[in-house]
């Protein structure tokens, strides 16, 4: 699947991941450079892992209570917004375009 990035800048980039490894969103945006810090290593734990959903599907925009716990406690989220460690790569993610809002980037 394809889809784009954008970071705190407002850069965006094509990113390509593979379906088949059963990797989340925050594993590929870190194989691909970008700068997350992802301390609890994808147990929805930190936060630091925080994407908004700017396009895509509306399932991809819903977080999970685990997720809400822990985006409610930031000073700011948005309604699409997700913990990238909670999104696996599916072909959901074709085309939709994913901006970087973890802090300490
Ligand atoms: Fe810590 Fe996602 S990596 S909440």
């Amino acid at each position: 699947v394809k889809f784009t990035v954008e970071d705190q800048d407002g850069n965006r980039q094509e990113v390509e991941a593979p379906m088949d490894m059963g990797l989340s969103l925050m594993e590929v945006l870190k194989a691909s450079d970008y700068p997350i810090l992802a301390t609890c290593g994808g147990m929805a734990l930190c936060a630091t892992c925080h994407v908004e959903i700017l396009d895509g599907p509306s399932e991809l925009g819903e977080a999970t209570d685990v997720e809400l716990d822990q985006l409610e406690n930031l000073p700011e989220y948005y309604p699409t917004s997700r913990l990238s460690c909670q999104i696996r790569i599916s072909d959901e993610l074709d085309g939709a375009v994913i901006k970087l809002r973890g802090e300490d980037v």
